[in-house]
């Protein structure tokens, strides 16, 4: 291929990059090339702005199934074998992971493995993927007290100047009332608040079942207010040196205050906040919440342009020191995604993918109780089974609700669990009424 004639043309492509037909040429040279991957990139940038363009899907096809021949991993479409064909008219069986294409685990070699029968019956490195999700990493770092010697200190928060604001979070109109009237417009309107007695102290914490948009909505809130967003994990902070812990909590706080105005976002909270009953006579998480105490203390309402967040999914482990009154002393419950919130996660996670047919209604109104991250899930195996399909007939099939229905029968929601678990709570220690939202939550679902 001629280089310059291809620079040339890519020129032309950056100048109008909407004229689909010049970037389809490129994409015909980058494949004659074997620049596979390039190829794709220029497709994709066609379909992105027209999802069905005809000849890009055509191009597509061929860019996979050369991909496939060469890789040889060859589906049974490629090369001189029938292509599978697949009527489009008739909706396909959930897909048969065809071993041509779907890599078995990898048998170990008898002649290479050494003749262990019980080493060769076990894989232990899928054995502990598996069971890796499940265990716990060690609470605590073992103390490496190398002799005098101090620890380096957190790596310098990235701040972040987030681009989304509560208008990207779908849905969730009652979390975000709640949200505007205990923390944004009193932040907003100081004066105002202080005229109502209304504290500017503290913080505000966010609590729920994983996966439904605490982080998220933190950022939002960020963006909302303008303001920069750090974000630190309490584990990250913690440090077996002597003193270094709190070092560490008081650089996050300076560092914070230094970019103001800034959300600074304490996630995983309950990783430092155990009840002192639990781990938390532990020195070195006692050192830390002192710390983090007296910087909250310290905070004097919006008057240094910092804002705390805090989220945690079990709020009822943290210290009853961090929730006194000036500290974090409001909770959210950040409930699962209602209708809308599915529907405009959906709608995200599908983006940029080749679509057919796809009720998103319909679907999220499939998905009561699936947290944004079960959600995304579902996308994301959909699309794993399209692509199966498409390397098996050799042809882009874009996804359908025929794969959707298929994820949907593998993947439930994940939220139930920690609901129930919360029930308890909120009977028996709901004494400050810091649960009320989440007794009305399970209230209104009967679940209380
Ligand atoms: N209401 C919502 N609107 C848009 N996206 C959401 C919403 N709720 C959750 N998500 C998405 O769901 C995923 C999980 O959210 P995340 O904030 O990481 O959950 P958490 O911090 O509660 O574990 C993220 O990709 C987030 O963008
Ligand atoms: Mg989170």
């Amino acid at each position: 291929m001629n280089d310059d004639v291809l620079a040339s043309l890519r020129r032309a492509v950056e100048a109008s990059p909407e004229d689909a037909a010049l970037r389809l040429h490129v994409a015909e040279m980058l494949l004659a090339a074997g620049r596979h991957t390039e190829t794709i990139g220029e497709v994709n940038a066609v379909l992105q702005r027209e999802p069905a363009h005809p000849a890009a899907l055509e191009l597509l096809g061929r860019t996979v199934a050369a991909l496939t021949s060469a890789s040889g991993t060859a589906a049974s479409g490629t090369g001189s074998a029938e292509p599978v064909e697949s009527d489009p008219a008739v909706e396909p069986e959930p897909v048969e992971p065809d071993p041509a294409v779907e890599p078995e685990p990898v048998e170990p070699d008898p002649a290479v493995e050494p003749a262990d029968p019980a080493a060769a019956a076990f894989d232990w490195t899928r054995a502990e993927s598996e069971v890796g999700s499940d265990v716990p990493p060690p609470f605590l770092p073992e103390p490496q007290l190398a002799a005098g010697e101090g620890g380096e200190g957190v790596a310098p928060l990235e701040p972040e100047a987030p681009a989304v604001t509560l208008k990207d979070v779908g849905g969730l109109d009652a979390v975000k009332k709640r949200l505007n009237e205990s923390f944004m417009q009193p932040m907003k309107n100081a004066e105002l608040a202080k005229a109502f007695g209304k504290s500017l102290r503290g913080g505000l914490l966010l609590y729920g079942p994983p996966g439904c948009g605490k982080t998220f909505l933190a950022r939002a809130v960020a963006g909302e207010l303008g303001a920069v967003f750090m974000s630190v994990t309490m584990t990250d902070i913690l440090d077996p040196y002597h003193g270094v812990t709190e070092k560490n909590m008081k650089a996050v706080f300076d560092s914070a205050r230094a970019h103001s105005p800034t959300v600074l976002f304490l996630d995983e909270v309950d990783a430092i906040g155990m009840k002192r009953s639990g781990l938390g006579h532990h020195a070195m998480i006692r050192q830390m919440v002192n710390q983090l105490l007296i910087e909250m203390d310290s905070m004097a309402g919006n008057n240094d342009g910092l804002y705390l967040l805090a989220a945690t999914n079990h709020p009822w482990d943290l210290d009853e020191a961090l929730l006194r009154p000036g500290r974090l002393d409001r909770t959210l419950l950040v409930t699962p995604p209602d209708f809308e919130a599915r529907r405009t996660i959906l709608e995200y996670h599908l983006r940029d993918r080749p679509l057919a047919g796809i009720d998103l209604a319909g679907i999220a109104s499939r998905t009561e109780m699936f947290s944004g991250a079960d959600l995304a899930h579902i996308c994301v195996t959909a699309a794993e089974k399209a692509m199966t399909e498409s390397i098996q007939a050799n042809r882009i099939c874009p996804i359908t609700m025929t794969h959707i229905n298929a994820a949907l029968d593998e993947i439930g929601p994940s939220t139930l669990a920690w609901l129930e678990s919360s029930r308890n709570v909120v009977k028996f220690s709901n004494e400050h009424g810091r649960y009320n939202d989440l007794a009305e939550y399970l209230r209104q679902r009967s679940m209380l």
